[in-house]
């Protein structure tokens, strides 16, 4: 049962908090969530997490604190316990939500697609109606490139069409835009921003909070700085006969900071009540297209390091190449990812090697 004295840290009871300036994070904990609490804090935010530390650990909130020098109050709270996420509602007066509380993992989703659409779908209901109930207007949802799968003309924007989503994970992701675009058109206390990553990588230049997968990684970034902690054997590319300069896929890694800060523009946004529809799209990316072995040889060079690797086959579902037009992001938030590739895989190192202990 919730109980937020005993499971959580109340540490700003009876403090009036400003509810334009106030944000609720679902999945705060989490490594997006983290990284954003904090920027929404240097912004001027306040912020409230909650999260079920299903795939986080409380660890990330003491960072959060220690980088801002701020309090966050945080609440352990399942979004799916309607009863509970209801109390933080009656709690805390916010007008924004950002919401993150999410399973992620591609693989574990085909095998367990009941475990996605309950969990995924449940929570992110949950949230728009307790947001229509409580009048809270502002919705960020984190969505995700996935939602294009194999374009035909790259790169991307948001007017491409999404594809079939390939995995029960997709499903969930072009679902919840769904939902929120219906709600928003349909109920008038709601605005819902959806930010479309690409490939977040990368840690807070202090490495006080970064990525923590559980068990072996599915990502290239998490896989390679665990490779070069020794913790994984040989690194496998996944196929180098694709239809690429070099043969191996291309994406668009976005450094975490930077994607941080990109929330903070959306929520700048529905704050001011510049939003021209109800619900709006942005791509999250940097534009550049990167390869598996570019990514690869600049991480040996920023870090002075040698990467063992092999080519292995292709792994199923993955597409060749994709990568965001960033132009919307840039000229209607006004804003653009700043850090090099370089800084950014560096800044994983430094963190793999703070929790590693190397
Ligand atoms: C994956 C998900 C995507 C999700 C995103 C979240 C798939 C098919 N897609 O994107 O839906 O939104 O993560 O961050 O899982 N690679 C290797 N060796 C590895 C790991 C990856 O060569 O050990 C390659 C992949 O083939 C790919 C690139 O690295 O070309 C990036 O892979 P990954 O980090 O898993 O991201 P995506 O597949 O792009």
């Amino acid at each position: 049962m919730y109980s937020p004295e005993k499971d959580g840290e109340v540490l700003l009871k009876g403090i009036k908090m400003d509810r334009k300036k106030t944000v609720l994070v679902s999945g705060g904990a989490g490594y997006i969530g983290s990284h954003t609490s904090v920027e929404l804090i240097n912004a001027g935010y306040d912020v409230v997490v909650i999260d079920n530390l299903s795939n986080s650990e409380k660890d990330s909130i003491e960072g959060i604190k220690r980088i801002t020098g701020k309090n966050v109050p945080f609440e352990i709270v399942d979004t799916c316990d309607q009863e509970a996420l209801k109390k933080v509602f009656e709690k805390y007066e916010f007008d924004s939500v950002i919401h993150f509380a999410a399973y992620k993992a591609v693989g574990e989703s085909m095998a367990e697609p009941l475990k996605y659409y309950t969990n995924n779908l449940i929570s992110f209901m949950n949230i728009v109606e307790m947001m229509k109930k409580y009048n809270r207007p502002n919705i960020l949802f984190s969505s995700s490139a996935t939602v294009y799968g194999e374009a035909e003309i790259l790169p991307v924007t948001e007017e491409t069409p999404r594809q079939a989503p390939t995995s029960p994970y997709g499903n969930t992701k072009q679902m919840s835009e769904d939902i929120l675009r219906d709600c928003c058109r349909a109920y008038a206390v709601l605005h819902g921003i959806a930010l479309r990553y690409f490939n977040p990588i990368g840690a807070h230049p202090s490495a006080l909070i970064g990525e923590l997968p559980r068990g072996v990684p599915n990502n290239l970034v998490p896989f390679v700085t665990q490779t070069a902690a020794g913790i994984r054997e040989c690194l496998s590319v996944f196929g180098n006969d694709y239809d690429t300069p070099d043969g191996t896929c291309l994406r668009d890694y976005i450094d975490i900071v930077d994607l941080a800060k990109a929330h903070v523009a959306a929520v700048n946004r529905m704050v001011a009540g510049k939003m021209e529809d109800k619900y709006e799209i942005f791509n999250i990316g940097t534009g550049n297209p990167v390869s598996v072995l570019e990514l690869l040889t600049t991480f040996e060079e920023v870090n002075q390091l040698k990467l063992p690797y092999k080519i292995v086959e292709r792994r199923p579902g993955d597409v060749t190449a994709v990568w965001a037009d960033t132009a919307k992001a840039n000229n209607i938030l006004g804003w653009k990812a700043e850090r090099t590739l370089g800084e950014t895989l560096k800044s994983a190192w430094e963190w793999e090697k703070r929790i590693r202990k190397i």
